[in-house]
C-alpha cells in the first residue's frame, strides 16, 4: 500500500503527538465539577483516531458508536448523508462529543447534530482529527456550549489513512497521505 501513496502528510509519531496534546485539552476543559462526556465515534472513518484519543482522556467518559456515510465509493460527497446505525446510550440531558476524522462539508456533522440535538443532548461538542475548513458547503452549530477540537488544518487534497479511505481501502495505514493521481479516478471505480 505504501507505494500508492505519493506525499505522506502527517507520520505515525506526528499524529501520536498531536492526539496526546488534544486529549489532554480535552480532560483538561471536561475535568471535575464538569461532566464527562459521552463521546461519540463516528464509524467508520473515525475508528482508530476514537480508539487512540479515548485511551489517553483520562476521564470517566462514555463511549458509543454512529455510523453515517456520504461518500460511499468516491471522491465527492453524495450530499445527503445518512445515519445507518443509531446510538446505543440514551444522550438526553448529557454532554455529548463527536469523535470525526475529518470534517470537509460539514454535511455529515451538519446531519448528527441535529440527530443529537432530537435525542435531547444539552451540549455537543466535535473533535475531529482532521479539518478542512475551505471546503465546507454547510455551515453548522455546536449545541449549548460544545467545542470544536480540531488536529490539524487539511489541505484541500483526498487523504487517506488513518481510518480515512478510498473505496473502504487504506483505512489502515498508520499515517496520512495523498494517493498517487490516478489510482482515484472515477472510471476505476466499482459501481455500486
Ligand atoms: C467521511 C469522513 C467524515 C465525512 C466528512 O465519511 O469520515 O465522516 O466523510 O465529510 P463531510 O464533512 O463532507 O460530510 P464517509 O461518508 O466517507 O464514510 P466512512 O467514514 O465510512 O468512510
Ligand atoms: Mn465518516
Ligand atoms: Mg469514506
Amino acid at each position: 500500500m505504501d507505494d500508492e501513496i505519493e506525499t505522506v502528510l502527517w507520520t505515525q509519531d506526528q499524529i501520536a503527538v498531536r492526539v496526546d496534546q488534544l486529549a489532554k485539552e480535552i480532560a483538561h476543559d471536561f475535568k471535575p465539577p464538569a461532566c464527562p462526556p459521552v463521546i461519540v465515534g463516528v464509524a467508520t472513518g473515525a475508528f482508530l483516531f476514537l480508539g487512540d484519543i479515548v485511551r489517553k482522556i483520562n476521564l470517566p467518559i462514555l463511549v458509543d458508536l454512529v455510523r453515517v456515510e456520504s461518500y460511499g465509493f468516491g471522491t465527492e460527497s453524495s450530499g445527503s448523508p445518512v445515519i445507518s446505525s443509531k446510538l446505543k446510550i440514551d444522550v438526553a440531558g448529557k454532554h455529548v462529543m463527536l469523535v470525526e476524522d475529518i470534517v470537509d462539508t460539514g454535511r455529515t456533522l451538519s446531519c448528527l447534530i441535529k440527530y443529537l440535538e432530537s435525542e435531547g443532548a444539552s451540549s455537543v461538542s466535535v473533535c475531529t482529527f482532521l479539518d478542512k475548513p475551505t471546503r465546507r458547503k454547510v455551515h453548522f452549530e455546536l449545541l449549548g456550549d460544545g467545542k470544536f477540537y480540531r488536529g490539524f488544518e487539511c489541505p484541500d487534497y483526498f487523504v487517506v489513512g488513518y481510518g480515512m479511505d478510498f473505496a473502504e481501502k487504506y483505512r489502515n495505514l498508520p499515517y496520512v497521505g495523498v494517493l498517487k493521481p490516478g489510482l482515484y479516478q472515477e472510471a476505476s471505480l466499482p459501481k455500486n
